[in-house]
């Protein structure tokens, strides 16, 4: 039976210590606050007593998974584990600390894995003397429901490593993908034009939040609007995220926080969570008509989807991941209606190459400049090997 060990009892280390337990693992979960194993081991209860009721267990299934489940504030208990994932706070040097004891605790052979949203993987690697079992193993919120899960090898981790770590997660029903130890990996990098061209948008004053999430969706096929998601997943957080991948790359201008996002943090409108973000979620509230211009719509998706197509154009040249991944990575991270690269064929390399040619034309900022590997493959008449 293979042992498990999770450090971390919050959002993100209590989802993956069910889908780890749900697929026959022997799960230890380390918080260094009990308050937070009791919440962890009350919601498992819970969603798989819920799983049951659904029909999606077996009468007593429920109870036989949290019995694989132990809850602990002491990393003692990882003498036997083969596996490890951190998914603490997002603090460097309290990951290393943590690193480092592990790799004093645990057997040798066995793995160590962050989640980690933003840091490097090569600095957490290097807080161990054997940095070659060390890499990334990123899940999305909530773990157990959301198929994709990012496997990130920094410079120093072992290929064994890898191929180990993914076998595991895969073999736990998840959709791995294959990410260079870059900032935001694969999602958290490609995605940022689905906010930042969103906000640019609507601060040129183009079109209202509700004009641009109505052309997202039902002109574009996406789930939520940028607006909605950006207010459902917290202004706090996204702003955060952008911010840190702006840092990460040394400022390059293309991925420039937005103020109007940051006004809104500074501001206390987060989203949902505080009952007001771009919408207003306070009861009775009338939500704000979009301006249903289905050729204002197409040109807010197109400059939108273009960018996009950018992004995971350029990480495909800087090889951040293989094609078929990054479409995997979007399609099953973030719920995209199709593969970013699938969609450039779609429409046509050298129509997209034209649409970010205009846009540079127009606005004359780095923003806007085209992959170097995009122009070269509408030249050549190319089409994305998916
Ligand atoms: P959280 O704040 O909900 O939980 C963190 C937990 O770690 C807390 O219960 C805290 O008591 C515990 N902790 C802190 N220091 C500790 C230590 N030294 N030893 C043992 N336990 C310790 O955080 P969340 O959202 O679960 O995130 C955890 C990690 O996962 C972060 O690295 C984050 O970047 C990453 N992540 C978060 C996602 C999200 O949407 N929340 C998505 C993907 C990754």
């Amino acid at each position: 039976m293979s042992e498990i060990g999770i450090i971390g009892a919050g959002a993100m280390g209590a989802g993956i210590a069910q889908v780890a337990a749900q697929n026959g693992a022997e799960v230890i979960i380390v918080d260094q606050h009990r308050g937070a194993l009791d919440r962890a081991e009350k919601g498992h209860r819970k969603i798989l007593a819920r799983l049951v009721e659904k029909g999606r267990l077996e009468p007593g299934q429920d109870q036989a998974i949290l019995n694989r489940i132990q809850y602990t504030g002491s990393l003692d208990g990882l003498q036997k584990c083969t596996l490890v994932i951190e998914a603490i706070v997002e603090d460097l040097a309290v990951k290393k600390e943590v690193f480092t004891n592990l790799s004093e605790i645990c057997p040798r052979d066995c793995i160590l894995a962050s989640n980690t949203s933003s840091l490097s993987i090569a600095s957490l690697a290097s807080a161990v003397k054997e940095p070659g079992r060390v890499l990334g193993i990123h899940f999305f919120n909530p773990a157990p429901l959301m198929p994709l899960v990012e496997i990130v090898p920094a410079v120093t981790t072992h290929p064994s490593t890898t191929v180990e770590a993914r076998r595991r997660i895969d073999g736990w029903g998840k959709t791995t993908v294959l990410a260079k130890d870059t900032p935001g990996f694969i999602v958290n990098r490609v995605a940022r034009p689905f906010y930042g061209e969103a906000l640019r948008i609507f601060e040129e004053g183009l079109a209202d939040v509700a004009t641009i999430d109505w052309a997202m969706t039902e002109l574009g096929g996406f789930r939520m609007g940028p607006f909605t998601l950006m207010d459902f997943i917290g202004h706090d957080v996204n702003y955060a995220v952008t911010e840190s991948v702006f840092q990460a790359f040394y400022y390059d201008s293309r991925y420039r926080p937005s103020f109007t996002q940051k006004r809104m943090v500074e501001a206390g409108l987060l989203g949902r969570k505080t009952g007001r973000g771009f919408y207003d979620y306070s009861e009775g509230a009338e939500k704000p008509e979009p301006v249903k211009d289905r050729e204002l719509g197409k040109q807010i998706l197109e400059r939108i989807v273009v960018m996009l197509i950018n992004e995971a154009a350029d990480a495909l040249y800087l090889k951040v991941a293989s094609a078929p991944d990054l479409d995997l990575a979007m399609t099953k991270g973030v719920n995209y209606p199709q593969g970013l690269l699938a969609w450039a064929n779609e429409w046509g390399i050298p129509a997209c190459v034209e649409a970010l040619d205009r846009l540079q034309d127009e606005y004359r900022e780095e923003r806007y400049r085209c992959s170097p590997l995009l122009r070269k493959m509408a030249q050549e008449g190319n089409k994305f090997a998916l």
